[in-house]
């Protein structure tokens, strides 16, 4: 949560710090700030802040922030965009904070948890605190601990303030007078950007894709200094580290509209590319190829359970996988909520694979449930960012290759997951023997993008079912066995992006409960694909529904008569098998929840309260 990004070179630092946070925004818009050091014209460090609740209705903190700063050369700065965690989303609020002592400003991203003994102890040596945040005592404590004496005392004075928190950082402090900035992580993380006679630090790489595609991630404790001199790195004892450069592979086209209104509905779009960018290189003539269960060696025939790890909607598509790895792979699997896994003392068989899953690599819940299973288990990734925490963490894994996602609601990132793990059960499932129909399985993956695209061309048709409901308060989405995960994914996107109160239930249980709710104000959307023995008993909950004047969204198989003759509405989708079918049937929920939130005034890649990428508990 929240971005970061901060320059320095010979280049003026105002419009490439403004330009960045725009990249940055998904991590959160509650309110941007920067903090510009002109070592040329002033000693000073010139702060401006806006946020949310001080514009008018719709104009967004960066664009005021943009308005607001004077012409100016500086060529040191850092600036933040925010998701607020503790004190309101106000302009006092936003970062940089500031501690006079020194000249102190500091952006910070994470939860300093001790901030509360932190600010009585700064208020007892004479520090004013004027902000509700915990990241103001950085500044202060970094001022506090400053000494003169020191060689850098900046880098000094950081390094003895990083020792004496609890919680989680990716930070960048400037002070006036100094010549760089000093940067550090924990759990947030922060990427130093190498270009030509500048250097940034960032977030992530989207903002400096335009000046370097040199780049290197931070790990946990470590102290960076970037100047004109180059930069150093240290951890909180002052060891000096060499750092491994990465390339940046992408394209900025990956992280630009294109045409796009927004870049939820590009990455909806962008699905049928997705799921063969997932399977391509992988399919061999004979079995999948996987390498990262490869790395796994001999650990993997004496896997005999699976424990998946995830929040949100990783945690649905681990839902779908658990139904993979059982009925493909014949491997029972479990599925836990990082969140509650990291605190539930789990008890975990040895021969238990521990895979989680994550868009970001970065949710800080999933990164710990990680390092609990890691001291007794071994433990898998599939995840998308590249070069990500839990990528480097985990003991093998597998990227999902789906490119940068940036719409706060994820979408892309649950099929290229869905499809990872669809992979990883067949590769599991040939090595036990309990797959003899591989070339059955490899051509109908092989044919879903062709499938995907003919869904997305109903997209106009999505659009007037999200019409006719987009004034309703809420919607129950229903699905069984594989589709159920389905139907709470689609109530999850309902809900993120056009604030609808949206509930996915299993539609068996809809009759001990959720029933209470329906009248000819709830729609129902029902994904009921397939014809196994569940589908009568799907019919039966329609019957249900209509009975009570519910609406009836259904989304089915092309070529469904019955369901036509119940539903108000119809999503026909094509036919696959019933261990692929949520690839297809997530798509008509993601543009309806798209198109809701659209037609309702909303902006889909701005939710509100939300922002991509939780790096906090
Ligand atoms: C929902 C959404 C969140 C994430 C969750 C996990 O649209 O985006 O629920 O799925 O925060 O994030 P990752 O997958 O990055 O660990």
């Amino acid at each position: 949560m929240c971005g970061i990004i901060g320059y320095v070179g010979k280049r003026n630092a105002q419009p490439i710090l403004i330009q960045g946070l725009k990249r940055l925004e998904y991590r959160g818009y509650d309110s941007a700030g920067v903090a510009l050091f002109n070592q040329g014209s002033s000693n000073a460090i010139t702060i401006v802040k806006t946020a949310k609740d001080n514009l008018p209705n719709g104009v967004s903190p960066l664009i005021s922030l943009a308005g607001k700063l004077k012409p100016d050369s500086a060529q040191i700065g850092i600036a933040h965009t925010r998701w607020a965690t503790h004190g309101e989303p106000n302009e006092t609020n936003a970062h940089p904070h500031v501690c006079n002592k020194h000249g102190i400003a500091v952006v910070h991203n994470g939860i300093i948890e001790n901030y509360r003994a932190l600010r009585k102890y700064l208020e007892s040596k004479g520090h004013t605190m004027s902000t509700g945040t915990d990241s103001e005592v950085l500044a202060h404590l970094i001022g506090e601990n400053f000494d003169a004496k020191e060689k850098d005392p900046l880098i000094s004075a950081v390094q003895k303030t990083l020792a004496e928190i609890e919680g989680t950082y990716g930070m960048a402090v400037m002070m006036k007078g100094y010549d760089g900035i000093v940067a550090a992580r924990n759990g947030s993380p922060l990427i130093i950007g190498l270009g030509d006679e500048e250097l940034f630090i960032s977030s992530d790489p989207g903002p400096i894709n335009d000046h370097t595609k040199n780049i290197i991630r931070l790990d946990d404790f470590q102290v960076a200094r970037i100047g004109p001199d180059g930069y150093h790195i240290t951890n909180l004892d002052n060891d000096v580290f060499e750092s491994k450069v990465e390339k940046i592979t992408w394209d900025i086209k990956q992280i630009e509209l294109s045409g796009y209104d927004h870049f939820m509905q590009k990455e909806i779009f962008q699905q049928p590319q997705t799921v063969q960018d997932a399977f391509r290189g992988r399919l061999g003539e004979k079995g999948v190829r996987l390498d990262g269960l490869d790395e796994l060696g001999k650990v993997m025939p004496k896997i005999s359970r699976i424990k998946l790890v995830a929040c949100g909607t990783s945690w649905h598509a681990s839902k779908i996988g658990k139904y993979l790895f059982e009925n493909l792979a014949g491997i029972p699997a479990e599925v836990d909520y990082a969140s509650e896994f990291r605190y539930a003392h789990p008890i975990l068989d040895p021969a238990e694979l521990v895979i989680v899953l994550s868009q970001s690599g970065e949710t800080a819940d999933t990164l710990e449930a990680l390092r609990q299973a890691k001291k007794t288990n071994h433990t898998f990734g599939i995840v998308n960012a590249v070069g990500s925490l839990i990528t480097r963490e985990n003991d093998a894994g597998i990227y999902i290759h789906a490119g940068p996602e940036i719409g706060v609601a994820s979408t892309k990132a649950f099929t290229g997951q869905v499809t990872c793990l669809y992979l990883m059960a067949l590769q599991m499932g040939i090595e036990r023997g309990v797959i003899d129909n591989y070339s059955v399985h490899k051509a109908e993956l092989e044919s879903l993008p062709g499938k995907i695209k003919e869904i997305l061309d109903m997209d106009s048709n999505i659009k007037t079912i999200a019409e006719n409901y987009a004034k309703n308060k809420n919607y129950l989405f229903l699905g069984r066995g594989i589709n159920f995960p389905v139907a709470l994914e689609g109530a999850l996107k309902l809900k993120e992006i056009s604030k609808i109160h949206a509930e996915g239930y299993p539609a068996a249980e809809m009759k001990h409960g959720p029933i209470a709710l329906i009248d000819k104000n709830m729609p129902v959307v029902f994904v009921a694909t397939g014809r196994d023995t569940l589908y009568e008993k799907v019919l039966s909950n329609m019957e249900e529904v209509k009975a009570r004047k519910g609406k009836i969204i259904a989304v089915v198989n092309q070529g469904d008569e019955r369901v036509r003759d119940l539903a108000d509405h119809i999503i026909p989708v094509p036919t696959t098998s019933k261990w692929l079918a949520p690839l297809l049937n997530v798509i008509p929920l993601q543009l309806l929840a798209y198109h809701t939130a659209v037609i309702r005034g909303k902006n889909p890649d701005k939710p509100e309260n939300l922002a991509k990428a939780v790096t906090v508990e």
